[in-house]
């Protein structure tokens, strides 16, 4: 990996961080006792958050396995990738078709700090330390410009990741930080996978946001008909744009990491509500 080694590792230690604190939630060990409480905070709002964060992570694994097999990508950029766990998306793709390459770039420090042992003999795949909405810092970045070659079809992939956007933050609108590199950059027949949290219930959208913003962590969640305004004018490919749950299920893929023992009590929850889920799809560029 040509990893960014200019990148100044700090890693928050006292403030829970999205990526740690979903990655608990998918099993993973890389997480501190700030994290835990978050995450453990946001569940006794929503119990059933673990199993839509577990769907979403299932979800990847669909969507870039039909991007490789079906629609014949082989160069991803995965914004908002989190930390490694099973089954990420350079492992996905490479399964298929080895010669996939794939950038991967997150804002949390820690993410590179993991991903360099996993990629340290991966030529095709890195990691960026960078903000997405800071679109031309990614475009300009030597790894991408190695790794990523505009002339071809290209999959950006943002996964569980705008709701991390707040309309009101300052760096660039929601939109731009979606459609940039889709509208800008990428050749037709490129593709966008996209996820998104909606909660159709007011009063638990309002207290979520709540406890998450107070942590520090910038949440927005938008509505079914605002993802569809987000992603007008690229064509999604079947079963268009729906719970993710509901997107070309497959009973055979891979399982993830086991649920943390802490955590055994929300699993299946999901199941008995549908307030919460995570909307969204695969669209190509026409
Ligand atoms: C819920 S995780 C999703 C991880 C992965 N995409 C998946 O679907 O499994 C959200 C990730 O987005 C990252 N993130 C949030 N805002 C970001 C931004 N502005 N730029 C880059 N990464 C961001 C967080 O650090 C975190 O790792």
């Amino acid at each position: 990996m040509a990893a960014d080694e200019q990148v100044n590792v700090e890693i928050p230690l006292d403030k829970p961080t999205s990526a740690r604190a979903y990655g608990w939630l998918l099993g993973g060990k890389d997480n501190f006792a700030v994290d835990r409480e978050l995450a453990l905070g946001t569940l006794q709002i929503l119990p059933e958050i673990m199993d839509i964060a577990r769907g979403n992570r299932l979800f990847l694994y669909r969507a870039v396995r039909y991007l490789v097999e079906e629609a014949g990508i082989e160069q991803f950029i995965d914004m908002g990738c989190g930390l490694p766990t099973n089954n990420n998306v350079h492992q996905v793709a490479q399964r298929f078709n080895p010669n996939a390459r794939v950038v991967y770039v997150d804002i949390d420090p820690i993410v590179l700090a993991h991903g360099r042992a996993l990629l340290a003999d991966n030529d095709n795949t890195t990691v960026i330390t960078a903000d997405f909405r800071d679109q031309q810092a990614v475009l300009d970045h030597p790894d991408t410009k190695r790794l990523i070659d505009f002339s071809k079809p290209v999959a950006v992939l943002y996964l569980s990741v705008a709701q991390f956007l707040r309309d009101d933050q300052s760096g660039g609108s929601v939109r731009y930080a979606i459609r940039h590199i889709i509208d800008e950059k990428a050749v037709s027949g490129s593709y966008l996978a996209f996820s998104h949290v909606v909660l159709d219930d007011p009063e638990k959208n309002a207290k979520l946001t709540k406890k998450v913003n107070d942590d520090g962590i910038p949440l927005q969640l938008r509505s079914r008909e605002e993802v569809h305004e987000l992603l007008e004018g690229l064509e999604p490919v079947d079963p268009g744009l729906v719970d993710i749950e509901e997107w070309r299920p497959d009973p055979n893929q891979p399982p993830l990491d086991p649920v943390p023992e802490e955590l055994r009590p929300f699993e299946g929850v999901a199941r008995m509500n549908n307030v919460l889920y995570e909307y969204g799809g695969v669209l190509r560029k026409p």
